[in-house]
């Protein structure tokens, strides 16, 4: 058998990677709108990054992390995720000392050794948020409203927002044990995974997508119900902005996410459509991690949006109409090929996009090729047009036809009146 991509990768070929750019445009322009601005951290971090911050009980870190040892013997990990790299890049470059609010976004690829599946990949990409500096429900809201605002403009309507307040490390703590107190009698009925999980990360069994374990839990006590007042009123007073900003939502007990660094707001978008694998969106609030990583307190929110799972979703949509033209240049015999060389050149210093036929086969074939290049006009340099620098424009979607001289072509009259544009 030949060579293929690494089982859970893919390649992303140029029809598909168009969605990419549309999608990355998108996003762009959103968050710069709310003065977000963009950091990049290292694919692989050290291991310990990746364990202290997401949590050693957790799927990530158990059991899906590619995990290596360098040349120099230092254990390293690919990262499964990006907001602890974030985290250690704030506290390392002394971020915080910047004052104020830290508005930072990210997109990459990130790695998790899962069972692939559609909308499920070892590598995949996500693009991500993270707000450092502020405790306030406002940065809450912030951050909902824009995860919206980019699923929108990028067509997806259909999302439901799931909401949840997974409290404070003191509300979870006495919620946990009241958890295990109610789940460990049916300790035998419980599916493996959640039988493993009952004093590991016992929080986690809320999420089983078992059907035995699902009714248990049905009856368990709620994490809601153990909110101490401070968190109870951080989570009103983000659904109060949530309401104002006419956001809908739904509040989801069995919210729990995979990471262990949430506290207070827990939230997911999720999408019908794509079953199991619907979230597309993930966040909250994790306001000891940047502590916990050697920083100072310092409270931060957050989210990361998986972007194969909307490119799955964007795949039928048509895509936006290229604003620029699209010229293909056909040109045959040695002068003219010369002469084509240097227009496409000149061409493209002044905003074109020019794709030159280097096939130096017959005009029939080569105007075939423009026909099915995606181009909006052919340019054709044969001898007599070479002999008189003149050039022939085809509009590929009537047929029409001009010659015109070269310099008329390259100048600002003409070409404005070709194409439309300056
Ligand atoms: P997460 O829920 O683990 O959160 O991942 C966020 C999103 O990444 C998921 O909702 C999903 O769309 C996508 N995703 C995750 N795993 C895969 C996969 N194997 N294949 C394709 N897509 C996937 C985080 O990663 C947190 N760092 C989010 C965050 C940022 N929280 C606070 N700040």
């Amino acid at each position: 058998m030949g060579l293929q991509a690494p089982r859970g990768t893919r390649d992303i070929l140029p029809a598909e990677r168009v969605y990419w750019q549309q999608l990355e445009a998108t996003a762009r322009q959103i968050l710069d709108r709310a003065a977000y601005r963009e950091i990049c951290t290292p694919i692989f971090e050290q291991t310990s990054l990746f364990e202290r911050g997401i949590g050693e009980a957790t799927d990530i870190v158990g059991k899906e992390m590619y995990t290596f040892r360098d040349r120099g013997d230092r254990s390293l990990t690919l990262r499964p995720e990006g907001t602890a790299g974030v985290v250690r890049a704030y506290i390392e470059h002394g971020l915080h000392t910047q004052g104020g609010v830290q508005r930072l976004w990210y997109l990459g690829p990130m790695f998790r050794y899962e069972r692939p599946q559609s909308g499920r990949y070892r590598q995949f990409h996500q693009l991500g948020v993270e707000v450092l500096g502020s405790a306030d429900a406002r940065a809450d809201a912030e951050v909902i409203a824009l995860a919206l605002d980019i699923l929108k403009a990028l067509g997806l309507e259909d999302v439901t927002l799931m909401l949840n307040s997974v409290g404070d490390r003191a509300d979870r703590s006495q919620y946990r044990q009241a958890l295990v107190d109610y789940l460990s009698p049916y300790a035998a009925d419980l599916d493996p995974d959640s039988q493993d999980r009952l004093h590991r990360n016992p929080l986690r069994i809320l999420d089983s997508k078992d059907a035995r374990t699902q009714a248990i839990v049905k009856e368990a006590p709620r994490l809601l119900d153990y909110l101490s007042d401070t968190s109870r009123a951080h989570f009103e007073h983000v659904q109060s902005l949530l309401r104002e900003l006419g956001i809908p939502y739904q509040i989801n007990p069995a919210l729990v996410r995979g990471l262990d660094y949430y506290t207070h707001t827990a939230f997911e978008f999720q999408q019908g459509s794509l079953g199991t694998e619907g979230t597309v969106c993930g966040g909250g609030r994790y306001d000891h991690l940047v502590e916990e990583l050697g920083g100072p307190a310092t409270p931060a929110i957050g989210w990361a949006m998986g972007l194969e799972r909307l490119i799955l979703l964007m795949g039928d949509r048509p895509l936006e109409p290229r604003t620029v033209p699209y010229l293909y240049l056909v040109s045959r015999g040695s002068s003219a090929e010369r002469q084509g060389v240097v227009l496409a050149q000149q061409l493209r210093h002044q905003g074109y996009t020019v794709e030159v036929d280097l096939s130096g086969s017959s005009f029939k074939n080569q105007l075939k090729r423009a026909n099915r290049s995606g181009a909006t006009h052919c340019l054709v340099i044969g001898e007599a047009e070479a002999a008189a620098h003149t050039v022939q424009v085809k509009w590929l979607a009537s047929g029409e036809q001009e010659v015109l001289s070269q310099s008329e072509l390259l100048s600002c009259a003409g070409r404005s009146r070709l194409f439309g544009q300056q």
